[in-house]
């Protein structure tokens, strides 16, 4: 099998679930972020703040790009890789998609302090995150192989569903 896929809005818990699938299939684990932190040298706010969203939503489908002939992992993305049409396109060639649904109020409970992000940061976060997820729960359907909704349930609970349905499908 190729890469394995996480997306979903902020707050879907696609990082924690990621590491935790990683584990389970003995696969590597990448979050896209951290990548691009790592690229960057910047957390991901200060990449927001200094070079604004466009500089960073390039360096996030350059950092999806690298995993093109890579071995098979499992992958963190942030909740915008969808935005892009070319990010589409690289998710469904270079793997299984699997989508993390959480609605907009969990996700804002489970964030707490956005601080770390910057699209849901200061007084307006709870209407920017309504209608982000709004705006983007159809991109994340169309490409998806799998969706899982994570509400009601831990980080670990996803993880062992989304273990329970690649078996199911032979997809691990
Ligand atoms: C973003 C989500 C963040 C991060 C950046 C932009 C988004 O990742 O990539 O702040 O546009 O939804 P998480 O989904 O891991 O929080």
């Amino acid at each position: 099998m190729s890469h394995l896929f996480l997306i979903g809005f902020m707050g879907a818990g696609k990082s924690t679930a990621a590491r935790e699938i990683a584990e389970s299939l003995g696969r590597p684990c990448v979050d896209l972020d951290e990548t691009i932190e790592r690229e960057a040298s910047r957390p991901v706010a200060r990449i927001f703040a200094e070079d604004g969203e466009d500089v960073f939503r390039a360096l996030e489908s350059a950092a999806l790009e690298t995993l093109s002939g890579a071995s098979p992992s499992v992958v963190a993305c942030g909740g915008g890789i969808v935005v892009r049409a070319e990010n589409r396109a690289a998710l469904k060639r270079l793997g299984t998609v699997v989508y993390l649904k959480v609605t907009s109020g969990e996700a804002l409970a489970r964030i707490g302090d956005a601080g770390s992000r910057p699209l849901l940061a200061g007084a307006s976060g709870a209407l920017a995150a309504t209608t982000l997820l709004q705006a983007r729960e159809s991109l994340y359907r169309s490409v998806a192989d799998i969706t899982v909704d994570t509400v009601g349930s831990t980080a670990a609970q996803v993880a062992d569903t989304v273990v329970a349905i690649l078996a199911e499908k032979g997809l691990e």
